[in-house]
């Protein structure tokens, strides 16, 4: 469907928890976060049932976020389930890689069309650093995985942050080239913990500099529908993506909401302004009562993100919000 500024709106985010096995220094602090308490959680059939009154306005592409989502007890079930719904087209998956090795055949068998990694950076100390634990190799093993079961295009995210991983950024675009995979550089967004971190923000502009991109061209060929632009060379087997999600935010073609963990509707990443819908999940309304408090949020999401505002905040973090 459409919203008040003629963007078609098609895609939908479903972060399924907020918690996850790892704690990305960008993302979580030290101490971790007060976890959104089960009954407040939405439950798969909730979930369900908003997919399927979404498909009836027009909504077909379906992403599964979290915290992590394959931590999830019975996301497996969840998942095949959801790929049954008449009218999803492409159901997706944002994950950071660690059980990925043994779970990527099931996500194929129940119905998963491709998965997203996030993978900021190559050195195993550096990664146990940033994620306070998590073990690259895992990571390392669930890419190959997935390329394996055929849950391609397999993408890469990386968030990049100055003087953590910008001098990676070559090594990165080489395994692009050597592997059939997308690496997507992302700028880091004043998000949650990394709300005071402006310092550490590189724009794609510069990413480019760091990356001297002579002889490589556009290219529109990789499956998706989300906000990266790519570049690809005929040595390449996959393509190197950007998201500028601050430096040239692209919300006048955005096509995606979200829905948190805890049944809020999200209408924009950035946008404290949220929908309670788990209230109207949990009330006696028809699905066509449910379906028009879904299609008036949509109508009122907002035209654009105010995160380059210096004074903006958002108390929510990533791994609640789902990326
Ligand atoms: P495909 O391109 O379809 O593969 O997916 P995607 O890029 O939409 O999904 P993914 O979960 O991998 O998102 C990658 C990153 O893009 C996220 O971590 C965010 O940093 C950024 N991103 C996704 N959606 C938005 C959005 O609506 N606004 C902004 N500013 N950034 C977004
Ligand atoms: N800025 C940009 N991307 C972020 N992610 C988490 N926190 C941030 C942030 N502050 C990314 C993760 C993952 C995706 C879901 O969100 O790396 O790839
Ligand atoms: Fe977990 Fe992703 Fe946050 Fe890292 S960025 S702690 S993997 S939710």
């Amino acid at each position: 469907m459409q919203d008040q500024y003629r963007r078609q709106i098609e895609y939908l985010r479903i972060s399924i928890t907020d918690r996850c096995n790892l704690r990305c220094k960008y993302c979580m602090p030290a101490e971790g976060v007060q976890w959104i308490p089960h009954e407040r959680i939405l439950t798969y059939e909730e979930i369900l049932r908003v997919m399927r009154i979404s498909t009836t306005l027009g909504f077909r592409r379906f992403r599964i976020t979290g915290g992590e989502p394959l931590i999830r007890a019975g996301v497996l079930e969840f998942l095949q389930n959801a790929s049954q719904i008449p009218g999803v087209e492409d159901l997706m998956l944002t994950t950071n890689g660690i059980l990925l090795a043994d779970m990527a055949e099931d996500l194929k068998k129940a119905g998963v069309n491709r998965v997203n990694i996030s993978l900021d950076t190559f050195n195993e100390d550096r990664f146990r650093e940033l994620t306070r634990g998590g073990d690259i190799k895992k990571v390392f093993q669930g890419i190959h995985r997935s390329l394996e079961v055929g849950l391609h295009p397999v993408k890469l995210n990386v968030v990049v942050v100055r003087d953590f991983n910008s001098h990676e950024l070559p090594r990165f675009m080489e395994l692009a080239r050597d592997y059939p995979l997308h690496v997507r550089f992302i700028e880091l967004m004043p998000i949650g913990i990394s709300s005071d971190k402006r310092s550490d923000f590189v724009s794609i502009d510069e990413m480019k500099a760091i990356l001297g991109l002579e002889g490589l061209k556009a290219t529109h060929d990789i499956q998706g529908g989300g906000p990266a632009e790519y570049i690809t060379s005929e040595g390449f087997k996959g393509s190197v993506g950007f998201i500028s999600a601050i430096s040239k935010h692209f919300c006048s073609t955005c096509n995606r909401i979200r829905l948190t963990p805890d049944g809020k509707l999200r209408l924009c990443l950035h946008s404290s302004k949220e929908v309670d819908f788990r209230e109207v999940l949990r009330s006696n309304k028809s699905d066509n009562e449910v379906r028009d408090v879904f299609a008036q949020a949509i109508w009122n999401k907002p035209a654009e993100h105010h995160m380059n505002d210096q004074a903006w905040q958002d108390q929510r973090i990533m791994s609640q919000i789902g990326g």
